[in-house]
């Protein structure tokens, strides 16, 4: 079982998409837990329900002025809690630019309408009155444009002859409740994914300098030098003989920093098999809470490794 990707849940009131996602976490293969709920409105009536389900839940009423303040208390709960993904719903702040730039890529929220139509509040008014007849769900990255960050995923609901803005919303929620779970879990599945993690270190190898993509007995690699005269310094390692795990094998200076590092941080690296005594040590990628600026410092110290003495004389990197 691999460990589960932690989600806090930001309500301001009834919170059932909330409670879809906490019962949708309860399923063995989900990839994440609902490690926190928390809010502004201290009576919101999704906090007692939390509290029931077992939640760890935090009230953090705002004040009236300094927001800034309540958003630094904010984030200062959410790293306590170990949080890997913010999901809103239904939380009706508006969210500081700063606070949304430290969340970029690991906060979602969901809105119901079709986006990139009917932003904003009284989506179901609007889509009525212009007289659609089909609207929905979105549930989409938070950028500091409001309901204008990518898309992830969306379910349509039809709209019926006799709808009043209320109906369409009862509808809608109940496609509301399906949809968020999954693509939460799908969005957060993806860091387990070789062919993401294999881009995410692509990235970060190919910054380096003088640097070019082959593969090694089939594994993605990268190489430093000239394609006549080459070295690798990092190469994929998936799930390869019978073991569980995805990462990346990068240079090191021997076996007794290998030792070193793997006894400090066996969740984190480790000793691929088959490959003898060398000096190739692996970084476990699979999993939620993935330091890629560390990886990007260990590759660039295998790079360094292996690098050409004159590309290391004429400055590096
Ligand atoms: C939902 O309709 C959601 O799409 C919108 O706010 C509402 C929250 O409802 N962002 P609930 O608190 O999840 O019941």
């Amino acid at each position: 079982m691999h460990e589960r990707s932690r989600v806090a849940v930001l309500i301001s009131g009834r919170g059932s998409n909330m409670a879809a996602l906490i019962y949708a976490s309860r399923a063995d293969d989900c990839p994440y837990e609902i490690a926190l709920v928390t809010g502004d409105n201290p009576e919101a009536p999704g906090f007692e329900l939390a509290e029931a389900e077992g939640v760890p839940v935090r009230r953090m009423p705002a004040p009236a002025k300094d927001k800034s303040q309540y958003f630094n208390a904010l984030q200062k709960v959410l790293e306590d809690h170990s949080i890997d993904l913010v999901a809103l719903a239904g939380f009706m702040r508006i969210l500081p630019g700063e606070f949304v730039a430290r969340w970029e890529g690991r906060m979602v929220n969901i809105h119901p309408s079709l986006l990139p139509r009917h932003k904003g509040l009284k989506t179901h008014h609007a889509c009525l009155a212009a007289g659609e007849s089909v609207t929905g769900a979105t549930v989409h990255l938070v950028t500091p444009d409001l309901d204008s960050g990518e898309i992830l995923g969306q379910v349509e609901v039809a709209v019926l002859p006799n709808d009043t803005p209320e109906t369409l919303a009862d509808r809608v929620l109940i496609a509301e409740h399906q949809l968020y779970p999954r693509v939460v879990s799908q969005y957060l599945s993806r860091t387990r994914d070789f062919d993401w993690i294999t881009n995410k270190v692509g990235e970060l190898a190919l910054a380096l300098p003088k640097t070019h993509y082959q593969t090694s007995h089939g594994s993605p690699g990268w190489k430093v030098g000239t394609q006549s005269s080459s070295k690798f310094f990092a190469i994929m390692w998936n799930r390869h003989h019978g073991e569980e795990t995805v990462g990346v094998l990068v240079k090191c200076s021997g076996q007794d920093e290998m030792a070193q590092l793997i006894e400090a941080d066996p969740d984190i690296y480790f000793r691929p098999a088959y490959y003898g005594p060398s000096d190739w040590v692996g970084i476990t990628l699979d999993r939620p809470r993935v330091d890629w600026d560390h990886v990007a410092d260990r590759l660039a110290q295998s790079w360094e490794l292996v690098a050409p003495r004159r590309l290391l004389e004429a400055g590096g990197r």
